[in-house]
Parts: structure tokens; C-alpha cells; sequence
């Protein structure tokens, strides 16, 4: 019988990119058994992205992402669960027509690529998963970070995007949309066009404040489908996640800028990049730690 837990038989990339359709791979085409499965997957990461994010309701789902014209790119540890693999973390893009200020407080109107949401498991962060699947994604979209908008990126991502791409300074917006310093420059006219300045705020936001108002409980431990119940591995990631993260979750704010402290990192899109191999070296040893605590 085929179980939920087994994501090696649901997504068969180690990154899978999903839309309407909710396909994960080859042999999930045309199985609409197996499409269950991953629509519960996908509740399930939306909601753990709440928590972390302290959202009243998720912002990703699977009926949404049958709806709107999202993708979804799903990373998954193959070698995790006995084999069976389990999911790491996603990120959600879409385009969004939204109404931004230039430098110069100019309305412009824009179509840009957004991230709308982004999670990693709370007890593989600060591994390098965030980074390779954002990579991925660079690529996959043949997208400059800088170029793309991000609906109110929390504090833990500005910090990834100012250590990783080097976005430190953001143009100030109106609406809860970060853009950086080289959003406006370089881009096709087409893309741009003056707007009048009498846009109201809710033409702008595709999502209502009332869905990224706070929730009051932190979660602590990774739902299924990063692991299994009761699995020895969760148990042991869930002290890991502690010690990497102790002190360093700060609760959800309006958007700000990353500090220029925080160490710059390369503008290097590239998933064998430097970044990239370290992050790998320090998390292939803790995921080492993992699979022999779970055995
Ligand atoms: N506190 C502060 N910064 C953090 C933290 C943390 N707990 N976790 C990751 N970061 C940032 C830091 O810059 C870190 O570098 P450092 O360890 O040298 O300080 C860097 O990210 C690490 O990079 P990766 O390991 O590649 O990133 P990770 O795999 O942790 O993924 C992500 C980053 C997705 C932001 C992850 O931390 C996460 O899921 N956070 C909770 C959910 C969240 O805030 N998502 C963004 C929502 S906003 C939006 O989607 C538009």
C-alpha cells in the first residue's frame, strides 16, 4: 500500500516544481491517488509556513495553488524517513502586477516575479537548503534576485537575502512588497510603466492583513511530512533546531532592511558556489548525525 510518507514515490527530483496541475514528477502523472497525497504534502508545508511566519492562515495551499497561476519548487532529502525520503522546505513564485515607488517616490506599475512564500524546516535551517532551492529557482526562471519583489519578507529572510545576494537597501514601499536598490534599474520598458499615485493600498496587496496577522504559538517541532511522527529523527532534529536557532527567531514585523552588519555574502547564483559547498559540508554532517540517531 502506498504510504503519504514515502515522497521518493511522490516527487521524484530531489527539487520538484509544481503548479495547478500538482504533478510531482513522472510517475505521479495522471495518478490522481498519488495528487491526493501531494495536496495533503502541500497543506501540510503551508501551514508549518504559517507557524514559523506567525500567520493566522497559511498563504500556501494546494487549492490556491490550483487556482492562481503559482509555482511551487519542493526540496526533498531523498535519504531521509528509511529511504523514503522527506521534505525539507519549499519556495512559492508568482508575478504580480503592483503599483512600487521608485527611488524618487514616482508610482510605477510593475509585473514583476514575487516570492510569496519560503519555508525550510525549522530544524534543517541555516544549513544551506534555503540556498540551493532558491538557487534553483534563480535559474529555473532565469531571474536576478534583485529584479523580483518579496511580500513582506520576514526578518530571518532579509537576512538570508542580505547574506547570500548582497539585498541590503530596500526602495520603500506603501504596500508590504520589499524591493531593492536596482529593482527599477535594467528592466524592459514594457515591464514599467508610470501610474497615476492615486492607487489605493488594496489594489496593491494580493493578500488581506488579516492573513499574515500573528499567531500566538511557535511551532517547535517539524509536522509530517519533514518527518514522520514519533520518529527518532524529529526527536533529534528538534534539539538540533533549538541550538541553531536559539535567540535568533524575532517575531514578525513590518518589513524592514536587513542590517549592513550582517555579513555580505558573493552575488553568486551559482549552486556550486562556495556558499553553497559549505553550507553543504555543515549540513551533510548534521544530517549524518540525524540518519545514525534515527538507525
Ligand atoms: N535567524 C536569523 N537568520 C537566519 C535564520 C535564523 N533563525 N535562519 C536562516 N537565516 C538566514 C541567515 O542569514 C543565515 O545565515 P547565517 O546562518 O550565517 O546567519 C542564512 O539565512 C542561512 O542560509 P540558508 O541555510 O541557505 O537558509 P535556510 O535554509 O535557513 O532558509 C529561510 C532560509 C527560508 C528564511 C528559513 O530560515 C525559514 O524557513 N525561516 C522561517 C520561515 C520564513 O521566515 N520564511 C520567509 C517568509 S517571507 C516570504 O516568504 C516572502
Amino acid at each position: 500500500m502506498e504510504s503519504p510518507c514515502d515522497m521518493n514515490q511522490l516527487f521524484s527530483e530531489r527539487i520538484s516544481v509544481l503548479d495547478q496541475d500538482l504533478v510531482g514528477g513522472r510517475r505521479t502523472a495522471g495518478r490522481p491517488d498519488l495528487q491526493h497525497h501531494i495536496a495533503s504534502v502541500i497543506d501540510e508545508l503551508g501551514r508549518a509556513s504559517a507557524k514559523a511566519q506567525q500567520l493566522s492562515a497559511p498563504i500556501t495551499s494546494a487549492s490556491k495553488l490550483q487556482t492562481q497561476r503559482h509555482q511551487l519548487y519542493l526540496l526533498k532529502d531523498a535519504e531521509g524517513c528509511r529511504g523514503r525520503g522527506i521534505i525539507v522546505g519549499f519556495l512559492k513564485v508568482g508575478c504580480k502586477k503592483l503599483f512600487l515607488l521608485d527611488r524618487h517616490g514616482v508610482h510605477v506599475e510593475a509585473e514583476p516575479l514575487c516570492i510569496l512564500d519560503f519555508y525550510i524546516s525549522e530544524n534543517l535551517q541555516r544549513h544551506g537548503y534555503g540556498l540551493e532551492l532558491f538557487d534553483f529557482m534563480l535559474k529555473h526562471k532565469n531571474v536576478e534576485p534583485v529584479a523580483m519583489a518579496y511580500d513582506r519578507p520576514s526578518p530571518k529572510f532579509l537576512s538570508f537575502l542580505a547574506k547570500h545576494y548582497c539585498l541590503m537597501e530596500n526602495v520603500p514601499q506603501v504596500n508590504n512588497f520589499v524591493v531593492f536598490e536596482g529593482f527599477f534599474l535594467n528592466r524592459a520598458v514594457a515591464q514599467l510603466r508610470k501610474a497615476p499615485p492615486k492607487k489605493p493600498d488594496g489594489e496593491i496587496k494580493p493578500y488581506s492583513l488579516m492573513e499574515r496577522e500573528a499567531v500566538h504559538r511557535e511551532q517547535r517541532t517539524p509536522p509530517w511530512p519533514f518527518a514522520p511522527p514519533h520518529s527518532p529523527q524529529r526527536w533529534a532534529s528538534s534539539q538540533c533546531s533549538q541550538s541553531l536557532s536559539v535567540g535568533s527567531s524575532p517575531c514578525r514585523t513590518r518589513p524592514r532592511v536587513a542590517p549592513s552588519s550582517s555579513p555580505g555574502g558573493k552575488w553568486d547564483q551559482s549552486p556550486q558556489s562556495p556558499a553553497v559547498d559549505r553550507c553543504r559540508a555543515k549540513r551533510s554532517s548534521s544530517l549524518n548525525r540525524s540518519h545514525l540517531d534515527f538507525q
